[in-house]
């Protein structure tokens, strides 16, 4: 599929398996999924532009590869975003942070808007915006959508499991995206669920169910 990748190392899948499960703990489904997290952060930003900087080791000056430009930016759609959040900030601990408050109405499965807090300036940043459930893709596309609003124009998608219909509808929202996910899986149920999915992500990592 078009500016959509799948990330499907076996380690990634494996997690997934384990997070699956209705029997996991809220204490393995969240330590799993910020294990994912950095398996992922790696392929999204597998492609980051480096720089020379000088440098001096202890035996020698050299100039050495950092990376160039802006500091990163992970936009985290509460409430289950901050699941992947953590783990991308583990090896990104300077990476710049937006929060993005949306739920999404569970009779209309529109997206609920209640809080954005982000980076004043976020033209020419490569933003990040992490959340693990990309379903009907209301809750991203609105996502996105406000950050753009406010001058984002270089923005990844990464989440943990997909459906094709949400895949479709992002795609089409914001073509400029590119999606980055660990699995597709197979449809939507009426209510708005990924099948075979995960059950609902917030309510498995905070235990609000
Ligand atoms: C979940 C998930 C996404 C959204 C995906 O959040 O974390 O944000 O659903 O569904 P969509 O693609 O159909 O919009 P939820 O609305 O349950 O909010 P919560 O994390 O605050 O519980
Ligand atoms: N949000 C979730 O948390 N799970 C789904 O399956 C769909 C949306």
């Amino acid at each position: 599929m078009r500016g959509v990748t799948v990330v499907d190392h076996p380690l990634i899948q494996h997690k997934l398996t384990i997070m699956r499960d209705k029997d996991t703990s809220i204490a393995s489904f969240r330590r799993l999924l910020r294990e994912i997290a950095h398996l992922m952060c790696y392929e999204v930003t597998r492609d980051l532009e480096l720089e020379l900087i000088p440098i001096d080791t202890p035996m020698a000056h050299i100039e050495a590869p950092a990376i160039k430009g802006k500091k990163l930016v992970f936009a985290s759609i509460l409430r289950a975003g901050n699941g992947l959040l953590d783990g991308m900030l583990d090896l990104v601990p300077a990476a710049r942070v937006a929060h993005i408050g949306i739920y999404r109405d569970h009779e209309t499965l529109e997206p609920v808007e209640y809080y954005f807090k982000a980076p004043s300036e976020l033209e020419n940043r490569l933003i990040i915006v992490v959340d693990p459930m990309l379903a009907t893709a209301n809750s991203s596309i609105a996502a996105v959508d406000q950050l753009k609003k406010r001058g984002a124009n270089n923005l990844r998608f990464l989440c943990l499991l997909a459906a094709p219909e949400g895949i479709e509808k992002f795609t089409k929202a914001h073509p400029d995206v590119p999606v980055f996910t660990a699995a597709i899986d197979s449809h939507l149920n009426e209510k708005g669920y990924i099948i075979p999915g995960l059950g609902d992500a917030g309510d498995r990592m905070y235990g609000t169910k």
